[in-house]
């Protein structure tokens, strides 16, 4: 009986006699064609985590920054407050903008070359709280919170969750004042550094 492979090495297909590539070439195509998928299916979650370690844009979390606020000179020696602006670099997201306000503080003479700073921005829901010079304390002009000059909340029923913001980083460096600018998240009890 004629065998229906020419080839005698090479298997014949068992229904139309043809040749066959045989099982060990299927089997490599198939690995081949494994890892191909395996690498397309990880390229995608990759480079999304890649993308989001590395872009500007996830980098939410800024650390506060010294800048130079005011001079000693600049502060009335009774103690009343004075809102400075806070200049420094700002970043959004590749752009970098040099010099431009970020914020603004309370500065206030608490003793001889003892500063405090105070954040303007109310911790109930961050409108800029102002001074009442006729009644000697703070005020939120959105809620109608009170804080007195410590930045303590002088009603008992305050909106604000919390008292006024006081930046811990304050220096005098020979007669300036530098301060440690940071930003706090609003509408809870804790004072915790806005992300
Ligand atoms: Fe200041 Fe509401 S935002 S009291």
């Amino acid at each position: 009986m004629q065998n229906a492979s020419s080839d005698p090495k090479k298997p014949a297909c068992g229904c139309c006699g043809a040749e066959s590539s045989g099982p060990s070439r299927r089997g490599f195509l198939a690995k081949t064609a494994a890892v191909v998928f395996g690498a397309v299916a990880l390229a995608g979650p990759v480079a999304v985590g890649l993308f989001s370690f590395l872009s500007p844009l996830r980098r939410t979390k800024q650390a506060g920054t010294f800048c130079r606020v005011a001079t000693l000179d600049a502060l009335p020696a009774d103690g009343t407050p004075r809102k400075f602006p806070v200049i420094a670099d700002r970043t959004d997201a590749w752009t970098l903008y040099k010099n431009v306000p970020v914020g603004s503080v309370f500065l206030r003479l608490v003793a001889p070359g003892q500063v405090q700073a105070l954040s303007v921005i109310c911790p109930h829901a961050g409108c800029f709280v102002g001074f009442d010079a006729a009644a000697g304390d703070f005020v939120c002009p959105c809620h109608a919170a009170r804080f007195d000059l410590d930045g303590r909340r002088t009603d008992k029923d305050s909106k604000s969750p919390r008292d006024m913001d006081a930046l811990a980083g304050v220096e005098i460096r020979g007669t300036e004042i530098w301060v440690h600018y940071e930003k706090f998240r609003t509408g809870i009890a804790e004072k915790v550094v806005q992300s």
